[in-house]
């Protein structure tokens, strides 16, 4: 039997309520399918495997149709493709849909009512999805390693092979499609030597076998590939998307991918960024750059995704003008409405990098011609990498929520993503993987719930973090009520506790050089890769306004950008992103910005204490693995916590000189 931790939110335990069973039993006695596909048969399995773990019994399954009581699962093609409804009447359970992957949809839905025990009489439910692609990125190597992976080795590779046990990779299939998830890519946006060959016949037969697992799921398989493989794997010497041979080598590149991997979904590119090749070297700009891949991989159907990850990562501290949160605007608004139909292009959710608090990329909503992906990272690089429990929805909604006033006031990231507001071609949200080879795939168990909550909220960015956490620890660890309360009072404030502890006020960093776990004010702060707080003994903050500073607030909507440019109007948690202010300056809750930093230190120590007591008091509901890992970790993260409020404390009462007016320890 399979461990409860790598089960995760698929866990179906045994349900002991016999009323319950009883009424599942008549409603699930028979299933009738009226077409049989991979999809189809994916669904049967799940639906009888969860019944016999939940309720003890394999239903019956009728591919003619012709029970009168049961589930009946049917394709409606008047719904959207990846819509579909379930209703209850008259001991009939239907569950129609769109499309095969809406019926798998609805059949996770239907397994996730009745792990929580929810009455399906009278069901009438409609779903569908906010967002047409709802993609993972690995960021797999295939020496088995895991760029920002904090879970353990890839179970993709190993040793620059293809691993041959297929059953972890159908295991995860499972649990993205339980969620709703319908793209990813394998291999990392960093492609090195080994992986540039993906695309040759070297590995060709593996990428096909893997990306037939996926598609049993409805998952659709991508890779990311090297801008320079003309030269490192077509014998060719340059790259240069305008050259007649780089164009042949990818024609033909691509159609001999598309032989062998005919549903391949295209490619995933990274270019011109952190010492990766590009279209900038042949003085091509980016749209010329993707556009040639694009002409090449369309005949089949293809895409590619074009990441704005592009910033010139060697600055000079003295030159205040240079911004890396500029970069990616500069870069690609010039060249909206440039990029060919089936070019994405692939903005980071802030114009930073994933830290625990940014503005939004004022690329998002300033496109207006261009398909695009929001990115997300489920990996916790600058979170605590899985060792912390920071629970990263209310991060997420905080930016889907975000107002852009691309079209006046109530443009939402939200709808700017999901395509409804420039009624792009392809459109949707994606994130960087935070599984591994561990036994429970995260690490962190309840890193689990950031990917399960990730596919529910990209799914549907309405429902509230509190329900996505609930629906989560009801499936991951029971009914019992007293540990599903506990368990969410640990959650729920986790985000702002690690927000607390760490940085302040949206500056960001202050993390150790390369490996970014743990304090390190000045890390990045003396390094020609800059990142900068300007700290001195005055103040601190980095002068983004458009009148004194790098300008970048100008990148915005007017309604932003006079929001966030007058030291009236710009919210305290985002201020030190955008303002230089001295540590006595007053915040809009009344503090001035040192008593912030202590206070906020304090507490944020404070608060991981409350999470290890609540956890202590529910160990006996929760099996002893999951128990004593979880709190192995939290303890951990305690100390972490204490090093990063001491540094920082310290740190900041030394530039200062400033006392804590409540006379704590600061060392
Ligand atoms: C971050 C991360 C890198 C990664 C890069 C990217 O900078 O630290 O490991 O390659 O993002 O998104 O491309």
């Amino acid at each position: 039997k399979q461990l409860t931790s790598y089960r995760a939110w698929l866990q179906y335990q045994p349900i002991l309520n016999q009323d319950y069973i009883s009424d599942i039993k008549a409603q699930f006695s028979k299933i009738s399918v009226a077409d049989e596909n991979e999809i189809i048969s994916s669904c049967i399995t799940e639906l009888s495997v969860a019944l016999k773990e939940m309720v003890g019994f394999t239903p019956v399954v009728d591919y003619q149709h012709t029970h009168k009581v049961g589930l009946h699962l049917t394709i409606n093609k008047a719904l959207p493709e990846e819509a579909y409804q379930l209703n209850e009447s008259q001991k009939v359970l239907r569950l129609s849909g769109g499309s095969s992957r809406a019926l798998l949809y609805g059949t996770f839905h239907l397994l996730r009512l009745i792990q929580r025990q929810a009455q399906l009489s009278d069901l009438n439910i409609t779903e569908q999805p906010k967002n047409p692609v709802r993609m993972i990125n690995h960021w797999d190597d295939m020496d088995g390693s895991v760029e920002r992976g904090y879970a353990g080795r890839s179970f993709f590779y190993e040793d620059y092979q293809f691993i041959q046990d297929r059953q972890r990779i159908q295991d995860y299939a499972r649990l993205l499609s339980s969620v709703g998830i319908n793209a990813l890519t394998i291999n990392n946006v960093n492609v090195h030597q080994k992986e540039t060959e993906l695309i040759t016949d070297t590995y060709l037969k593996e990428v096909s076998q893997t990306s037939d697992i996926f598609n049993q799921y409805g998952i659709t398989m991508y890779l990311s590939i090297n801008y320079a493989a003309p030269i490192e794997i077509g014998g060719l010497n340059t790259a240069d998307p305008l050259d007649e041979g780089v164009k042949r080598f990818w024609q033909d590149t691509v159609a001999n991918v598309y032989q062998a991997v005919p549903r391949l979904g295209g490619f995933l590119v990274k270019a011109d960024s952190e010492n990766r090749p590009g279209p900038f070297t042949y003085g091509r700009n980016h749209a010329e750059g993707a556009n040639m891949l694009a002409e090449a991989i369309k005949p089949f159907g293809g895409k590619v995704i074009w990441r704005c990850f592009v910033y010139d990562c060697k600055q000079d501290w003295r030159d205040r003008k240079t911004d890396r949160a500029r970069a990616a605007y500069d870069h690609f608004m010039p060249l909206d409405g440039q990029f060919a139909d089936n070019v994405i292009l692939q903005i980071k959710n802030g114009p930073m990098d994933f830290q625990v608090r940014e503005p939004v990329s004022p690329l998002i909503g300033g496109l207006a011609k261009t398909n695009q992906f929001l990115e997300f990272q489920i990996a916790q690089e600058y979170l605590g990498q899985q060792r912390h429990l920071v629970y990263l929805i209310p991060q997420w909604k905080e930016v889907l929520e975000f107002d852009t006033y691309a079209k006046g006031e109530g443009t939402k990231v939200k709808d700017v993503v999901s395509g409804e507001v420039f009624n792009n071609k392809v459109a949707g949200i994606v994130a960087v993987s935070n599984v591994g080879r561990d036994y429970n795939w995260t690490g962190h168990t309840f890193a689990q719930l950031n990917l399960y909550g990730y596919g529910r909220l990209i799914w549907n960015p309405d429902l509230t973090a509190e329900e996505i956490a609930l629906e989560w620890i009801e499936q991951t660890f029971g009914l019992n009520k007293s540990v599903v309360d506990a368990i969410g009072a640990m959650v729920m404030p986790s985000w702002q506790a690690y927000e607390n502890y760490t940085s302040p006020l949206g500056i960001g960093w202050m993390v150790n050089v390369n490996h970014h776990y743990g304090p390190n004010i000045d890390g990045y702060e003396y390094m020609a890769w800059g990142t900068y707080h300007f700290a001195d003994r005055d103040g601190l903050g980095v002068d983004r306004t458009i009148k004194s500073g790098t300008g970048y607030i100008g990148q915005y909507h007017e309604a932003n950008s006079k929001y966030y440019e007058e030291l009236e109007s710009c919210p305290d948690e985002l201020l030190l992103f955008f303002h230089h202010v001295p540590y006595t300056y007053q915040l809009k809750s009344g503090k001035t910005v040192i008593q912030h930093i202590y206070d906020t230190h304090f507490k944020g120590v404070e608060q991981v204490e409350a999470m290890i007591k609540i956890w202590n008091e529910v160990s006996e509901h929760i099996d002893e693995q999951r128990h004593h890992d979880v709190k192995a970790r939290l303890e951990h993260q305690l100390w972490s916590a204490k090093e990063w409020r001491d540094i920082i404390n310290t740190y900041f009462y030394r530039k200062s000189g400033i006392a804590d007016q409540h006379n704590r320890t600061i060392y």
